[in-house]
């Protein structure tokens, strides 16, 4: 019985919930959901609540305005957690994906940067968090060519400065780590599919960052017992992918043809194999990882592998426009064979005929990783994480949905994403 007079069950019973799960959140064991939180606050007032705080679990996001960060924070959030985001300072706003999270209870920011180590120690001794996700990373592989030593600084040195910050805060006992790691340690692949112990080759400078960011935690994982683990994981995509990977160039570029914005969309190597998931399923598995009874690193995949050319010709489809792929390398072009766009964005003429995808050197890389294909059989078994709840297909139709709109609800911003369709085409946007 509590000061209200209200006892666990009576708790229970208002979420829904068995009373173990009530007397675990209060010590401190369990996530409940935030709308389930709402419900206490209200029976018990906001002092039982804050007291309750000082036992919520608390995690640190770098990179929470990424794709992913934006997901796993929602996702958290949901489970009871007190979510700490690493912002860094921008001059145009970034934080686009978790606007909507900002100002809510238990989201709190926090400027850091993956380049400063005095500010990561900072924020992880301010506060203190049971788990930190490091998803923070120059993460585009071709810009890595561009930028190999930013990108070495950010994404190999920078997990150093994490787990030192984590020692500096005295907090190597009890914070659990979550490593962003990549199938693109597999680049120059040894083995189809990959697995756990597949051989690593790297194939870029983005790929030979994220090997020393595997190995560095794996090394205090054994030299200072830290729960530390990567999530080697494999493309994964959504409606909030930065629009210079493949997936969204694509699902944007078909948006834009099919409402005749854009008149054809320039892209590299067509022939690339990839494994896409969905990044709203692959949060769940990062919590998962760090959930386990010890810190082991996980391959986190669908299992089903298609190229870049099968990802456009569906993306196409989907808008209602059938493509047919001709000729070879930079001299391949997928053509219109078939217009059945609904009629608002058909306008007068028909794309029949028309080479709507070109292939421009532009995209090509120095290297590239061709035949990524994973085999998610640890996760299945020791994590029960099901990697097949969001099929290729409906990836691809969330994707190309989204953009749809998107683009139908620009109206007057429309003319203006239409010159970043025209550096698009012309290869100056990598
Ligand atoms: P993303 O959308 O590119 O997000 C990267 C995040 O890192 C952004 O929040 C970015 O902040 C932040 N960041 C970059 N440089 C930083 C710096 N110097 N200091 C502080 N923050 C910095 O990437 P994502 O797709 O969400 O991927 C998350 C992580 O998983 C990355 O480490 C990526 O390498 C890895 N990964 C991704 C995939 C995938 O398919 N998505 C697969 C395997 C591994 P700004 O918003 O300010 O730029
Ligand atoms: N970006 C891009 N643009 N890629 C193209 C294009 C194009 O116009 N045309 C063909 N591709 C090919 C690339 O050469 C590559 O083989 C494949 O499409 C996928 O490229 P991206 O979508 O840029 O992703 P990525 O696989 O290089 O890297 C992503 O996945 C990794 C996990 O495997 C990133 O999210 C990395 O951060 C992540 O580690």
């Amino acid at each position: 019985m509590n000061q209200k007079g209200i006892n666990q069950r009576e708790l229970a019973d208002m979420i829904g919930k068995d009373e173990t799960v009530i007397s675990r959140w209060f010590a401190g064991k369990v996530g409940i959901s935030r709308s389930s939180v709402e419900l206490l606050e209200k029976a018990l007032g906001e002092k039982l609540i804050k007291d309750k705080q000082h036992n919520m679990k608390k995690a640190l996001i770098t990179g929470v305005t990424g794709q992913d960060g934006s997901y796993l924070s929602e996702f958290l959030l949901e489970k009871g957690y007190e979510v700490h985001g690493v912002i860094r300072r921008n001059s145009s706003d970034h934080r686009e994906r978790i606007s909507h999270l900002e100002g809510t209870p238990h989201f709190h920011l926090h400027y850091g940067h993956m380049e400063d180590s005095m500010s990561l120690v900072k924020v992880v001794t301010m506060v203190r968090p049971d788990e930190i996700y490091n998803l923070a990373a120059q993460s585009h592989v071709q810009v890595s060519f561009d930028s190999p030593e930013f990108t070495a600084d950010v994404d190999a040195t920078g997990v150093l400065r994490v787990l030192e910050a984590v020692r500096a805060a005295g907090l190597e006992n009890t914070c659990r780590i979550y490593q962003a790691s990549t199938s693109e340690l597999y680049g120059k692949v040894e083995e189809v599919p990959q697995n756990e112990n597949t051989p690593f080759h790297p194939y870029s400078p983005y790929a030979v960052a994220k090997l020393y960011g595997y190995w560095i935690i794996r090394e205090y994982r054994e030299a200072y017992n830290m729960f530390c683990c990567s999530g080697i994981l494999f493309n994964h995509e959504s409606e909030r992918r930065g629009e210079t990977f493949v997936t969204r160039k694509i699902t944007l570029a078909a948006a834009r043809i099919a409402q005749g914005l854009q008149d054809c969309l320039y892209l590299g190597n067509l022939s690339s194999l990839r494994d896409w998931g969905y990044a709203k399923d692959y949060v769940e598995c990062m919590w998962l990882i760090l959930q386990n009874d010890k810190p082991e690193d996980f391959v986190i995949a669908t299992g089903v592998q298609h190229s870049v050319r099968e990802f456009a010709y569906y993306a196409f489809k989907h808008v209602g426009i059938e493509l047919e792929f001709k000729g070879k390398g930079l001299d391949e072009i997928g053509v219109c064979v078939s217009d059945n766009r609904h009629s608002v964005h058909k306008k007068d003429t028909s794309l029949v005929g028309k080479a709507l995808i070109k292939v421009s050197p532009d995209f090509y890389r120095p290297t590239d990783v061709v035949n990524l294909w994973g085999d998610p059989t640890k996760a299945k078994a020791k994590l029960g994480w099901n990697p097949n709840k969001t099929s290729f297909e409906e990836l691809v139709k969330i994707m190309v949905d989204s953009d749809m709109a998107k683009v139908a609800g620009e109206g007057a911003a429309a003319k203006v994403r239409t010159n970043l369709a025209e550096y698009l085409e012309k290869g100056i946007v990598k």
